[in-house]
């Protein structure tokens, strides 16, 4: 698919029929997802993908899934071909920075000027999304409510964060977010030339 035909069709998806996707494919979406740069590329950034029926269950229960059965969104986060949580060590960062090509000239550790750890798993993320819809799935996003239920559920390192639980299937028609009322932000307001 063209490029920007990707992006703009691109949309957060809330329904997938349970069915298995090939695991080839899978670790296609996942070989993609990997080839985000990092800071320093210090390559902080994780994937856990969850294919089994139990364990989808398990995963969906931390991100409060039964409130969204409730209202009317259905079983999206469990019923799907694969779960992929991306997860992010921040201490794999501090450790890359304390490496001598990257210590300040009195030898100490930067001052972040921005967490990059958090800056590369939302790119880790985005790839991933877009490669399930270029393999001609759908992919949706929920955020954890439970993260310390949802490591103990994956058996997460202590010094990985999972950011989000990404449901990727053959996508079924779904019960759109009311936060898309709001619309996208003209592309004036959004983008700034020369300065703000
Ligand atoms: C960091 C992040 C967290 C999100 N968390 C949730 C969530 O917990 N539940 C949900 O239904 N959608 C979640 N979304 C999806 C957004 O609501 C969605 O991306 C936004 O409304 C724009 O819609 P679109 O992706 O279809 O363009 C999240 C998206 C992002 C980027």
């Amino acid at each position: 698919m063209d490029f920007a035909e990707l992006v703009m069709h691109r949309r957060t998806v809330r329904r997938f029929e349970d069915t298995p996707v090939d695991r080839s494919v899978l670790e296609g979406i996942a070989r993609l997802a990997q080839r985000t740069p990092s800071a320093g590329f210090s390559q902080g950034q994780r994937l856990v993908i969850v294919t089994d029926p139990k364990q989808r269950r398990r995963v969906a229960e931390t991100c409060g899934e039964s409130g969204y059965d409730e209202a009317g969104f259905g079983r999206w986060i469990s019923e799907c071909a694969a779960q992929f949580i991306p997860c992010v060590s921040e201490g794999i960062y501090h450790r890359r920075y304390q490496e001598p090509d990257k210590l300040d000239d009195d030898g100490s550790e930067i001052d972040w000027p921005t967490p990059y750890w958090w800056v590369d798993i939302g790119k880790t993320s985005m790839v991933l999304m877009l490669a399930a819809h270029d393999a001609g799935l759908a992919a949706g996003f929920a955020g954890p409510q439970d993260v310390p239920a949802l490591k103990a559920v994956l058996g997460l390192p202590d010094e990985f964060h999972p950011v989000g639980v990404i449901p990727v299937g053959r996508p079924l028609p779904d019960k759109r977010s009311p936060s898309l009322k709001r619309g996208w932000l003209p592309l004036g307001e959004f983008a700034h030339w020369e300065r703000w």
